[in-house]
């Protein structure tokens, strides 16, 4: 059987949080699709393309994990692309709420596709994208928090003139 699962998110910019959770799904689906949302409402950071390169980096070498980018709904695309499963994380109480309400929506418009909620490991629990962006733009250092190559783009966002 060929278990496809999709990981969607915004992923603006992928953290450690959800590498660890994708690292997690991959031991279970023969296939995990990261799909990054493109036609997202809110002003990025980085861009789609700056998303996918990153993320791609980041899970060098793990052999059944692809990265793409995806418009409109996140059903049609899974119908699409043959997914049967869809992964989001639970990093705490707070998150189910919105999950819930996602996971049941989609499955009112796509029943034979289920919602699987994976935990990160706890040293990530508080890490989320929005936070790491807030942190990197006033000045501060996300490194153990994001994969290198994300330290590195955001240090080259956030470079203040003037600084070497
Ligand atoms: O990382 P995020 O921002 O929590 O991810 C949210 C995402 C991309 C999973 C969600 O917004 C989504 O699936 N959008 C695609 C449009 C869609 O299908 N909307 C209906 C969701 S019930």
């Amino acid at each position: 059987m060929n278990r496809i699962a999709v990981y969607p998110g915004t992923f603006d910019p992928v953290t450690n949080g959800h590498l660890d959770l994708a690292d997690r799904g991959r031991r279970h689906f023969d296939r995990l699709i990261i799909a990054i949302l493109r036609n997202e409402g809110k002003e990025p950071l980085f861009t789609v393309d700056e998303r996918i390169e990153l993320l791609r980096e980041a899970v060098t070498g793990w052999d059944n994990v692809v990265v793409e980018s995806f418009d409109g709904l996140l059903v049609d695309y899974a119908r699409r692309i043959g997914a049967s499963m869809i992964l989001r994380g639970i990093r705490a109480v707070t998150d189910l709420e919105y999950e819930m309400q996602m996971a049941m929506m989609n499955r009112r418009m796509y029943d034979a596709l289920e919602t699987v909620f994976m935990v990160p490991s706890e040293k990530y629990s508080y890490v989320s994208s929005r936070l790491v962006r807030e942190v990197a733009r006033l000045g501060g250092s996300p490194d153990d928090l994001v994969p290198p190559n994300v330290v590195r783009a955001l240090a080259s966002r956030f470079r203040r003139p003037g600084k070497a």
